[in-house]
């Protein structure tokens, strides 16, 4: 049978296509600004045809209908990240969080977390009968080679991005064709402090390094400081619209990369129609599933590579609670620790853990003697590096539990340095 005969065959309606998913079924949604929209509507409004379907999901960016109050007999939400909609039904009693490395989940989901049904959105399939999984490839790829059954939405605005990121029809066992806007994340907000932790963490970029970025307005802010640099690459997880500046302005070109060199390569993309557009058939970025791109030991091959994250707080020994605000989980490790690890074994690398002094309007520092009770150590005080807020950098590794306290408190809100030198000379006995 011939491609085209294969789609033609399994081309569905949405309705008929969530008919497939099935009561108790796992189901896994495509991630970030991957997400089919249209199909996880249609599943939802289908919802009185099922009970106890697990929807495994990661960042969620659609409206989260399936953990909404009212859809507990419907639906179980198991997060392997806590995004904005999914917050207060995971700690509302509404949803489960599953603690796991990013890069560890395509093997998860051939382990321990067998999956029914993939959901997820594709390109039209191209001559060769190829669709693309377009901006998000980190799970969804993975989870789509392990499901029993995997559903596409065929969506003709998907950009048809390079590298591992093709499925040919055969692969998928439903099609449901329906077009709509990729979802857009806009720029972030990048005020005066956001400004200033960007320019220290930029003054510890060197020419030549391979960066890896997270989400958010600090990794945002980092860029704008980085005009001056030259030949910089990328290996991240995910990059946004501000990657796509520094290539128009031939800082990023990639040249100096020891794996992949000329490529940026990633696992996800979230951004606008700008970024959408720019990796649209372009051999500059290429995507490849997440246990490629987050295993540190592929990380480690990047000479000079340098990780930007940021957390929720740090305590004066240097560990790193990034994920939640004592026992309320707010987001989850994702790929932090991936690349803290993987840029700790690479030549020069360097990690660096970025974030606001304080938070609540400045009346809560993010520099704590001890984390909150419960909070999750997300990178441990054996990992950590660079602390860097809008007062300066702290150099951790290396350095005793006095001399991380020391740097960490000259780092610190004005305000609460007083309160943690108590809290120092309470602990070791002697001044600070
Ligand atoms: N105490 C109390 N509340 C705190 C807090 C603290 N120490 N730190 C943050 N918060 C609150 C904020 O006020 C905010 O609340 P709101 O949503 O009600 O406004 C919320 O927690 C989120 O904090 P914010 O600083 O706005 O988040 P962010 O968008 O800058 O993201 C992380 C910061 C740490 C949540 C995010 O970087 C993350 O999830 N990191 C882990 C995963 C990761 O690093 N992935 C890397 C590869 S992409």
């Amino acid at each position: 049978m011939s491609w085209k005969e294969i789609y033609n065959e399994r081309l569905l309606t949405a309705e008929e296509a969530v008919k497939k998913i099935k009561s108790n079924d796992r189901v896994v949604i495509g991630h970030a600004v991957g997400e089919p929209s249209y199909l996880v509507g249609k599943m939802v409004e289908n919802k009185d045809q099922y009970e106890n379907v697990e929807i495994v999901h990661m960042v969620a960016m659609g409206k989260g209908e399936y953990v909404q109050p009212g859809m507990e007999k419907h639906f179980r939400h198991n997060a392997i990240f806590v995004g904005g909609c999914t917050r207060e039904a995971v700690n509302g009693g509404r949803g489960d969080y599953t603690p796991s490395f990013f890069y560890e989940l395509p093997e998860l989901f051939k382990s321990s977390l067998p999956i029914d049904v993939a959901l997820i959105q594709v390109t039209p399939p191209d001559e060769h009968g190829y669709c693309s999984l377009g901006v998000s490839i980190d799970y969804t790829k993975s989870a789509a080679e392990s499901a029993n059954m995997v559903i596409a939405q065929v969506n003709k605005n998907m950009p048809r991005t390079m590298g591992d990121t093709f499925l040919h029809v055969s692969e998928i066992d439903c099609f449901v064709e329906y077009s709509a806007p990729i979802i857009e994340l806009g720029p972030p907000k990048i005020g005066e402090v956001e400004k200033a932790i960007g320019e220290y963490c930029a003054s510890l970029v060197s020419d030549g390094d391979t960066l890896q970025l997270g989400i958010g307005a600090i990794p945002d802010a980092v860029l704008l400081f980085l005009k001056n640099k030259k030949d910089l690459g990328i290996h991240s997880e995910m990059f946004s619209d501000g990657v796509v500046e520094l290539v128009e302005e031939g800082v990023i070109t990639n040249k100096k990369k020891t794996l992949h060199p000329g490529k940026m390569v990633v696992a996800f993309l979230m951004g606008t129609k700008k970024l959408y557009d720019f990796v649209n058939n372009n051999p500059m970025v290429e995507m490849y599933p997440v246990n490629y791109v987050n295993n540190p030991i592929v990380i480690m091959k990047n000479d000079n590579m340098v990780s930007i994250n940021s957390c929720v707080q740090v305590d004066l020994m240097g560990q790193v609670c990034s994920e939640s605000i004592g026992l309320k989980q707010i987001s989850g490790v994702g790929g932090q620790v991936d690349f803290v690890r993987g840029v700790t074994m690479a030549k020069n690398g360097r990690s660096i853990m970025a974030m606001p002094s304080t938070t609540a309007n400045g009346t809560v520092s993010k520099i704590v003697p001890i984390l909150d009770e419960g909070a999750a150590v997300t990178t441990s005080r054996n990992d950590v590096d660079y602390i860097v807020t809008e007062y300066g950098i702290a150099h951790l590794k290396g350095k005793t539990l006095k001399e991380r306290a020391a740097e960490l408190i000259r780092i610190a809100h004005p305000d609460f340095r007083e309160g943690l030198k108590k809290e120092y000379e309470k602990r070791f006995k002697i001044k600070c």
